[in-house]
C-alpha cells in the first residue's frame, strides 16, 4: 500500500491541532534504550502514536511510542520516543511515516539514534560511532510506490544522506566535550533475529562498521524530502561470532543504559551548535 498525501496532510493536521502554533525544526528519533531524553524536553507537548491518524504502534521494548514537542537546549524539536521497525510487522513507507509528517509540521533537520552491533573488531561495544554512510541494499526502499512530488524526486540523490555538515559539528562537537566518537558505516538488516556469525563476515567485507535493524528507512525518506541528517550510533555489544557468547536484547539494553549519560551529553551538545 501507498499511502496519499491526504494521509500525511490528515496526521499533520491532527498534530498541529495540539501544538498551539508551536513550529518543530529538530526531528530526534531515539532507539532503543535511548527514549530517556525525550523526558528531559522542556515545556513538553506529548502526543500518543495512538492518538495520531496512520501512525503505527511501538511495540519494541524500550519504545514507548510517542511524540514529544518541546524546547531541548534551544532548539524547537520534535521527539519520537520510540519508533517502529520492520521486523514488527510494518512496511518501510509505514516505519518512515512520522518523518515526513514532521517534515510537513516544518523539522528541516533529523538527528537519528539508535543501538547496533559493533562489526569493527578495532572498536569495543559501549562505544558511539558517528554514521557517515549506510548500506540498505538488501530489501525494498521506503520510497517504492507511487512518488509524492510533494516530498522530492523520483530518483533522490544518496550521495550524502548523512550531512557532511552534521558530521563535522558532530566531530567537533565530541573533541571538545572529550567523547570519543567513532566514525563509520551502519549497515542495515531487517531483523528481528540477530545476524549469523557468517552475515556478520559478510557485513565486514562489504563494508559495514555496525549492524542494526533502524534507521536506514527513516534516513531515506528524511534525505528524500530534504531534510539534514544527523545519525548517531551506540555501539551496544559485539556483533555476532566476534566473542564467544550469544546476542541478548538485554544486552543491549543494559548498554544502553551505561551509555546514556555519555550519548545524551553528545546529542544535547550537538543540539546547542545547530
Ligand atoms: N544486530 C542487529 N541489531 C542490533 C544489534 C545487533 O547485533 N545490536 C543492537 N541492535
Amino acid at each position: 500500500m501507498t499511502f496519499t498525501m491526504e494521509q500525511y496532510r490528515a496526521s499533520e493536521r491532527a498534530v498541529r491541532e495540539r501544538l498551539g502554533g508551536f513550529t518543530p525544526k529538530v526531528a530526534m528519533v531515539l532507539g532503543s534504550g535511548l527514549g530517556g531524553l525525550g523526558d528531559e524536553v522542556e515545556n513538553p507537548i506529548i502526543i500518543d502514536y495512538k492518538d495520531i491518524p496512520h501512525f503505527k504502534a511501538s511495540t519494541a521494548p524500550g519504545h514507548k511510542g510517542r511524540l514529544i514537542f518541546g524546547t531541548l537546549e534551544g532548539q524547537k524539536v520534535a521527539v519520537m520516543q520510540g519508533r517502529t521497525h520492520h521486523y514488527e510487522g510494518y512496511s518501510y513507507e509505514e516505519v518512515s511515516y512520522a518523518v515526513r509528517v514532521l517534515r510537513l509540521l516544518g523539522c528541516d533537520t533529523l538527528i537519528a539514534t539508535n543501538a547496533a552491533g559493533c562489526v569493527n573488531t578495532a572498536w569495543k561495544a559501549g562505544d558511539l560511532m558517528l554514521i557517515t554512510d549506510h548500506i540498505k541494499m538488501f530489501s525494498e526502499s521506503p520510497l517504492r510506490g507511487e512518488n509524492l512530488p510533494e516530498f522530492g524526486v523520483r530518483f533522490p540523490d544518496a550521495s550524502h544522506l548523512y550531512t557532511v555538515r552534521l558530521q563535522e559539528l558532530a566531530r567537533q562537537t565530541a573533541r571538545e566535550r572529550g567523547i570519543p566518537l567513532r566514525e563509520g558505516v551502519y549497515f542495515y538488516c531487517y531483523g528481528p533475529q540477530y545476524e549469523t556469525p557468517a552475515e556478520i563476515r559478510a557485513v565486514r567485507a562489504l563494508g559495514g562498521d555496525a549492524v542494526g535493524m533502524s534507521t536506514a528507512p527513516e534516513v531515506i525518506v528524511a534525505g528524500h524530502c530534504g531534510m539534514e541528517v544527523l545519525g548517531i550510533t551506540l555501539l551496544s555489544n559485539m556483533a555476532a561470532g566476534i566473542l564467544d557468547q550469544p546476542l541478548s536484547e538485554q544486552e543491549v539494553l543494559d548498554a544502553a543504559e551505561e551509555a546514556r549519560e555519555k550519548f545524551t551529553g553528545l546529542v544535547r551538545a550537538c543540539l546547542k551548535k545547530m
